[in-house]
Parts: C-alpha cells; sequence; structure tokens
C-alpha cells in the first residue's frame, strides 16, 4: 500500500494476493524471486486514447499493442474513453468501444464515459451508466470541430448528475472560444513560416487552462459533484486545485510526464510539431509547480494522456500548426520516467510514488482496494521494480508502435523488472511475455 513499506513473500492464488509475510512456505509454489527489489501495485494510467480517430487518422498504438506497452512499463490497468456520437447511447458507445478492446487487451482495463450529445436523454442515462460499472465521464472544454465538446450546462448538469449518483466528471479544460480566436489570429502564412510549430504555444497561453479550470471548479463547487482535472499543465492551474482543495472542494487533478519533463522550447527544434499534444508543454516553471503539487498532495496522481502518432501521422501537419496530429506516446515509461526523476531527483518519497502512480487512481476512479494495493483480496497485479536499473530510454526499445519518443536519450535509473497482471506474468525484461486476449473489462464502484 502507499502508506507502508516493509519485507515480505506474497502469496497468490487464484489471481488474488491470498497471504502476506515473511518466510511464507508452500513447497507446490512456483516462486519469482525479488530480492533486494520493490514490489509495487501494478500502475494504474487513468487516460490512454487506444486507437482513437482523432485529427485526421487513428492514434498508432492499438488496443492490443497499447496494452502490451503498458504491460511492459509496469501498468496493470487502463482507462481508455467510449465516446459517444451524435443521436447515439452512452450505453451504445460503451458496447462499442468493449467491442474494440475485449479480445485484444493484455492487461485490465476500464473505460470512461464521454457524452458529446447533450440532452435530457444523455442525462437521464449518467446513472445507468454508473450502475454498469462506469462511474466516470469526461468532457471536453474544447474540440468543438471534432464534435467532442460539452458546453458549460453540459459540465453543469453533469457534475448535478454527479453528485446525486457517486459519479465523477473528468475535464479537458481550456477555455474554446478564446483559444479558436487566437488560433484563428496566428493561422496565417508568415506567422506560420515564421514561428512554424512554436505556433502551438504562442496561440495557447496559460490563460486558457487557468479560465476553464476555474469556471470548471466554480460549477463544482455549487453542484457539490466531483471534479477531476486531466492533464493539467500550468502553474495556474496547480494554484486554482490547490485552493480549491484547501477549501475543501470536491475537486482532484492529474498531471502527466510531458509536463514535468518537457518545456516549450522542444516546439523549436526541428522535429519540434512532433511534441504537439493538447493542452500543450508549457514552461520550466510551470513543471515546477506541477512537482509542487505532487509532492504536497493537492495533485492526486500521475497519468499520460497516451494517443501516439508516429513521425509519418505527425507530417500530415505539412508546416501548419493546426493540422498535427495531436497527442504523445507515453504508457510504456510513465513509471519508471515517475521513479527516476521523482524518487531519484529527490522530489517525493517512494512511498509518495506509488499513491501518484497507483494507489490514488484506484481510489479516485472506483476501484480500491481490488487494484492499486498490495493486500489480502487485493487483485495480484504487481510490478518487481529494480531500482538501481540503468537505462537509456530510447523508442527502439519500446513496445509501442511509435518510432520516436518525446524522452529520448533520458538516462533513467530504475526500471520494471517483471510485471504480474491477476498472478500471471506479462511481460519481463522490458519484454511482453503475456496473452494477447487476457486482460479484462474492470466494472466499477460509485465514487
Ligand atoms: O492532444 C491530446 N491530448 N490528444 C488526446 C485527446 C485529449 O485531449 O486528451
Ligand atoms: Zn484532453
Ligand atoms: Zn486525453
Amino acid at each position: 500500500m502507499a502508506g507502508e513499506s516493509y519485507r515480505a513473500d506474497i502469496g497468490i492464488e487464484g489471481g488474488k494476493i491470498i497471504a502476506l509475510g515473511e518466510h511464507l512456505f508452500d513447497p507446490s509454489a512456483k516462486v519469482i524471486d525479488a530480492d533486494w527489489k520493490y514490489i509495487f501495485p501494478g500502475a494504474i494510467d487513468p487516460h490512454v486514447h487506444f486507437q482513437l480517430p482523432f485529427c485526421g487518422t487513428v492514434s498508432a498504438d492499438d488496443f492490443e499493442n497499447g496494452t502490451k506497452a503498458a504491460a511492459c512499463g509496469g501498468v496493470t490497468t487502463v482507462i481508455d474513453f467510449a465516446i459517444q456520437k451524435k443521436g447515439e447511447s452512452l450505453m451504445k458507445a460503451i458496447e462499442a468501444r468493449r467491442a474494440e478492446a475485449d479480445g485484444k487487451v493484455c492487461v485490465d482495463y476500464a473505460l470512461h464515459s464521454v457524452p458529446t450529445d447533450w440532452n435530457e436523454a444523455t442525462k437521464e442515462e449518467m446513472k445507468a451508466v454508473i450502475d454498469y460499472g462506469i462511474p466516470t465521464f469526461k468532457m471536453f472544454m474544447i474540440y468543438a470541430k471534432e464534435g467532442l465538446i460539452s458546453n458549460d450546462d453540459a459540465l453543469f448538469e453533469g457534475l448535478e448528475v454527479a453528485a446525486e449518483y457517486g459519479g465523477q466528471i473528468g475535464v479537458h479544460a481550456e477555455s474554446v472560444r478564446v483559444l479558436d480566436k487566437l488560433i484563428e489570429r496566428y493561422h496565417n502564412e508568415a506567422d506560420m513560416k515564421k514561428y512554424g510549430a512554436y505556433l502551438h504555444v504562442l496561440s495557447r497561453p496559460n490563460f486558457i487552462e487557468a479560465e476553464a479550470v476555474q469556471r470548471a471548479i466554480k460549477w463544482s463547487q455549487v453542484t457539490g459533484g466531483r471534479l477531476y482535472i486531466v492533464h493539467l499543465s500550468t502553474k495556474e492551474g496547480a494554484e486554482l486545485v490547490k485552493r480549491a482543495r484547501h477549501h475543501g472542494l470536491n475537486v482532484y487533478a492529474e498531471t502527466c510526464p510531458q509536463y514535468l519533463l518537457l518545456d516549450d522550447e522542444v516546439f523549436k527544434r526541428p522535429n519540434g510539431h512532433l511534441f504537439a499534444t493538447c493542452p500543450q508543454i508549457k514552461k520550466k516553471e510551470d513543471s515546477e509547480a506541477l512537482w509542487q503539487g505532487l509532492a504536497k498532495g493537492y495533485l492526486s496522481n500521475v497519468a499520460t494522456d497516451t494517443c501516439t502518432f508516429d513521425t509519418k501521422q505527425k507530417a500530415m501537419w505539412e508546416g501548419d500548426f493546426t493540422k498535427i496530429p495531436f497527442g504523445l506516446p507515453g504508457v510504456e515509461t510513465m513509471l519508471s520516467l515517475m521513479y527516476t526523476f521523482g524518487v531519484g531527483g529527490g522530489r517525493f518519497s517512494v512511498n509518495r510514488l506509488v499513491a501518484l502512480t497507483s494507489t490514488n487512481a484506484a481510489k479516485l476512479m472506483g476501484m480500491f482496494p481490488r487494484k492499486g494495493a498490495i493486500t489480502v483480496g487485493s487483485d495480484a497485479d504487481l510490478v518487481i521494480f529494480d531500482p538501481n536499473k540503468d537505462v537509456t530510454l530510447t523508442y527502439k526499445d519500446l513496445q509501442t508502435n511509435c518510432d520516436w519518443s518525446p524522452y529520448e536519450g533520458m538516462k533513467l535509473k530504475g526500471y520494471p523488472e517483471v510485471t504480474l497482471c491477476r498472478g500471471k506474468v506479462i511481460a519481463g525484461g522490458g519484454k511482453f511475455v503475456g496473452q494477447t486476449g487476457y486482460g479484462r473489462f474492470v466494472k466499477r464502484e460509485p465514487v
């Protein structure tokens, strides 16, 4: 568990942890030696987009390969999204997404429900979705052209329903109208020639995120509905969340490795367009504020927002910053990066790492203590983690379908050695050794 560290054997049967203690002995048991290694609960990434049709293409890691990559990186549960199409019910979207994932996924998975067609029927249906085992919803405050946007009325009413039935509303918080105006201003030949991919930065000043975060927090405050801000990227956003939590509001936020470890100078590189994701990678002072939030506890967890596009897909931009497929790979590298730069960097303890990469997500997403804990009765989702393993990160060694990495060349100290999902070894030494389709859909509790 995130709160404790001790030396023990772990007994596993039927995919569950059945015993914990020193010198457990069963002559018929298969033994995995983890001496001098950490054993963490499997990491949980509550924000991935596998095979997502987006920006004129489809994200390159599908359910099969994306979850293989997860396994290699010590992630044993992922949460993807079931996005409602116009005129479709939420349940129909969930069934369609499950049909794409079931039989393909290699680690356990769950789905957030994404309402995009807000009306009385959608609102009424939220309770049935929660009863089905999906207590978490996601609303995009941008992406009008893509048909994904939720307006304030949907956000407000969604939070009301969440408050009533034990749901949670995740939001992508950016201020759409001003953002679209700024994009329009910069969308001209002269600026595109002069600034290239850096226009992604110029068109998204920090107030674009901060204003939307503030608005969403207000709707959470007045409705009492639980708000979960995804991929928080700014110091202003972190400050707003800190204040909300200080005032006891029902507000939580995740951030991602890209906002902690990279800064917007990457957009000046010749291949700067590869790094485009929304919201964009910000400045060093933003990263610092986000690290502080994770260390001090007002940011709850780390997720990756994995949405992989390879160099060929990214090349679709042809010099136009509005046409870059937005998204980055990440699920495979989250745990090791957070260990190296979080624990190794002296920013937080190893217990806090476990809270940030597993336990807190399990709690917030309604699957604790089945997931996110090493305790009798929990699923035996475990990572044997070698804290002394030196790795120079290169996409060439990774399972992802991406032919580049945002973290290429970074020196890691600490890497997952073995990953178990429900007691089965599914990855070892960074290689997938499990079975396609082994992963199960996780029905979750109201939050
Ligand atoms: O640019 C991103 N992050 N792509 C995935 C969709 C989203 O906004 O989360
Ligand atoms: Zn988003
Ligand atoms: Zn996302």
